[in-house]
């Protein structure tokens, strides 16, 4: 695998390479960011990755500095993995100046995650247009587990006539359902027994409304306060309509996914599950 850290010796390194897919990370690599890099295998001849902890998208109070940067070791898992070559810039080599152009996305950037992580889907909308103008790939892989991620980018990809296939990889989880995640580092060995409840209760939600449940505002203040009753903090679970995250309208028949944002000790967890049937007939 090769290692770049210039935006111009990636420019010409993959000059000459097939279609490329392309997998954006932060570093801290686990099983799910992994199985990204195996999902781009069928995407494109050579597989990018990149590792950039990206301030643009942590607020002031988020947890830039100490985000785990394991620098060393992912590489091992990446060249393991089989990725073709792997852009990793200092911060002055990918902002030599103050970013002052940015992506601003609409009104979703300020809803769910955005509603407590203000600015937060602008510096990654504005950081993943920039990988792509330096990559240039034609597929770049995002995981399902910040489903609103890849719905934000999703669609800037379309209005912004980007030639580039956005895949949504799925998300991989610990034996006990808890979702793979940088931040479930933060946790203490209790915080990690009691943290796959998220999980639990959003599969509840789920069966709830397979079995016709309709009542979702009360699912979501049912979930929530069983979280907070065992020592979470719950900034939101969330029952929205897969195809632009909104509150479900009508019967609620339409494909559906309950989202949720927890902190748990020092640790905000988010995950989320999609519901193929959603009952109700
Ligand atoms: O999902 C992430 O790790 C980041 O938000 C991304 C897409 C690499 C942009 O910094």
């Amino acid at each position: 695998m090769q290692i770049v850290s210039s935006i111009a010796q990636v420019r010409a390194e993959l000059r000459r390479r097939g279609e490329i897919a392309f997998v954006p990370t932060m570093g801290n690599l686990h099983a799910g960011h992994i199985a990204l890099m195996h999902t781009a295998r069928a995407y494109g001849e050579t597989v990018v990755a990149s590792i950039f902890v990206n301030r643009l998208q942590f607020g002031p109070n988020d947890d830039f500095d100490r985000y785990p940067r394991t620098f060393s070791a992912d590489c091992a898992q990446l060249a393991a993995a089989g990725v073709d070559l792997l852009f990793a810039p200092a911060e002055a080599e990918f902002y030599p100046e103050p970013q002052e152009y940015y992506v601003d996305p609409p009104e979703i950037q300020r809803q769910l995650e955005g509603a407590f992580r203000p600015g937060h889907f602008r510096g990654v909308a504005t950081v993943v247009l920039k990988l792509f103008n330096i990559v240039q790939p034609q597929a770049a892989i995002f995981g399902k587990k910040d489903y609103q991620q890849l719905m934000v980018l999703r669609n800037m990809a379309r209005q912004m006539a980007l030639p580039i296939e956005i895949v949504g990889g799925e998300t991989v989880r610990a034996d006990d359902g808890l979702a793979l995640s940088s931040r479930n580092g933060y946790l203490t060995p209790a915080e990690r027994a009691e943290a796959p409840r998220l999980h639990r209760l959003l599969q509840e939600i789920g069966r709830a409304i397979c079995g016709g449940e309709r009542d979702f505002a009360g699912l979501e203040a049912a979930a929530s306060a069983e979280l907070n009753a065992h020592g979470w903090t719950t900034d939101y679970v969330a029952v929205r309509r897969q195809s632009d995250l909104q509150v479900p309208e009508g019967n609620g028949r339409e494909a559906l996914v309950v989202l949720a944002a927890s902190r748990l000790g020092s640790a905000r967890l988010i995950d989320n599950l999609e519901i193929t049937d959603s009952g109700g007939h």
